[in-house]
């Protein structure tokens, strides 16, 4: 898939702004703090409702503005749909497929789907669990829709659970573990069902994934020895060097160890199925009853869990350098691209997510940006951004666009290399009205300019 055209409304630093994109590359060029980033997030948030950057709302709404409106002119197998957000931070969002407004914004999810990688991820590898966890249900979603339904009830069973637990404790017999706790069988089942669902789906994704990480590192750092000892090289070689494995709060309860989910053993039914998780985890809540109630919390189950990301035999967290810190999270980025490509759900071009890369090649030296580029030439569609023109490879041909504070430039094209960053702002068109690329937009006939602007303002009414 693609995107034809990008439209904000008052998102971060744009008061409006009307991108029009094509298949192939494209590279957001401009100096730092323009709002590169800021349409790339853009982009994600149609995609996934959420921010990689930042946890609530609030900041992706322009300073002084109430909500912010993103719309993306989604092209699948030739023809176009339109997907919209209104983000209204504190209050639910509102998202429109086509003409119609969906009932829960959520549903909008898949509609899009792109593959980010921005410098934050540098925290998949150095950071906590819960980057890793959100990393992997992200993924998941995107692969099985329906486990959508299951991440969310998950998160309010164990809210119950929690909550349930902690008024217990208050009560100084349960806190002994004497008294009985009425009505926590209830949530053990819900919290266990739901909680052996996404387990295996999970294990089930990352031993998936993991080939596909482990080329990708490969392919970007370079770790096989290339043509030169030649059995070293060959296809299982990678696998050694990055391995994926599933560290389970239920599993390290019951005295098993990790599971290592790059090996072959981790094909599906190696591990065990999901109404033994669930009696499993039952178990382990009854046997860790007082402790949880002791401490208000839900000890076992994969709100838990961790992803361990080891190099070459040592975890990659407090192990791995800056720079294979930084390849290793580009590489579970490039994984899940390869991941949804060749293995997600719909037609070929359902499949085929937007790849977006956020400030990448300013960390390669040439050698590694040349073989990043190869890896992306043959994407349907790949944004990127960079502060100076000079990072973008030139292997990698196709549109550049200028961003100034806020407001897009013409597409530069080549003027903008041969100038080579001197003066060559093109004319702004911060209002978006009279058309900032003035040429053959691709989406003047599906309403996702002016048309859709309006639109905007009328839900605003109906407030
Ligand atoms: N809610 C907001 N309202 C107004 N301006 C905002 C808002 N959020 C962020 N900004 C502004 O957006 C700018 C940052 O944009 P962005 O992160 O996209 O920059 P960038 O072009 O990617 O820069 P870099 O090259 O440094 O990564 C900052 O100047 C910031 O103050
Ligand atoms: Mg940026």
């Amino acid at each position: 898939m693609h995107v034809a055209h990008l439209s904000l409304a008052d998102f971060r630093n744009y008061e409006r702004a009307e991108l029009p994109l094509e298949p192939g590359v494209t590279a957001l060029v401009g100096p730092n703090g323009q709002g590169k980033t800021n349409l790339v997030e853009a982009l994600g948030y149609v995609a996934s409702l959420s921010s990689h950057r930042v946890s609530h709302d609030a900041p992706l709404v322009r300073a002084g503005a109430e909500r912010a409106v993103v719309r993306a002119s989604v092209v699948r197998d030739g023809r176009s749909l339109l997907a919209e957000v209104e983000i209204n931070p504190g209050r639910a969002n509102r998202a429109r497929l086509g003409r119609a407004a969906l009932p829960r914004a959520r549903e909008l999810v898949g509609t899009l789907r792109t593959v980010l990688f921005a410098p934050e991820d540098l925290a998949l590898v150095k950071g906590d669990p819960e980057g890793r966890r959100r990393f992997a249900d992200d993924l998941l979603v995107l692969l099985a829709p329906r486990l959508a339904g299951v991440r969310a009830e998950y998160e309010r069973a164990l809210k119950q659970r929690n909550a349930l637990l902690r008024s217990a404790g208050s009560t100084s017999a349960a806190r002994r573990g004497a008294g009985p706790l009425p009505g926590i069988e209830v949530w053990d089942a819900q919290v266990a069902t739901l909680g052996a669902d996404l387990l295996s789906a999970r294990r089930y994704l990352l031993a998936r994934l993991a080939p596909y990480v482990a080329r990708a590192y490969d392919a970007v750092a370079e770790t096989a020895p290339g043509g030169t000892g030649a059995g070293a090289a060959a296809a299982g070689a990678p696998a050694d060097v990055v391995r994926l494995a599933y560290r389970s709060s239920l599993a390290e309860h019951r005295g098993e160890g990790e599971e290592d989910l790059s090996a072959e053993a981790a094909r599906e039914g190696g591990a065990p199925p999901r109404d033994v998780l669930a009696a499993q985890l039952v178990e382990a809540m009854e046997q860790l009853r007082r402790r949880e109630v002791e401490r208000g919390l839900t000890l076992v189950g994969p709100h838990r869990d961790d992803v361990l990301l080891s190099l070459r035999g040592l975890p990659a967290r407090g192990y791995a350098s800056h720079g294979e810190s930084w390849s290793y999270a580009l590489a579970l980025r490039l994984g899940a691209y390869e991941l949804l490509r060749s293995e997600g759900p719909g037609t070929p071009s359902e499949r085929e997510p937007v790849l977006v890369l956020d400030d990448v090649f300013a960390e390669l030296d040439a050698r590694r940006r040349a073989r990043l580029a190869e890896l992306v030439a043959d994407a349907e569609q790949v944004l990127l951004t960079a502060a100076v023109p000079e990072d973008v490879p030139p292997q990698l041909t196709g549109r550049r666009v200028a961003v100034r504070a806020g407001s897009l430039g013409l597409p530069v094209a080549d003027a903008e290399r041969e100038a080579a960053g001197a003066g060559t702002d093109g004319p702004d068109g911060p209002d978006g009205s009279d058309g900032p690329d003035g040429s053959d937009s691709p989406t003047a006939d599906e309403g996702a300019g002016a048309d859709g602007a309006d639109r905007a303002d009328e839900e605003t009414g109906r407030g």
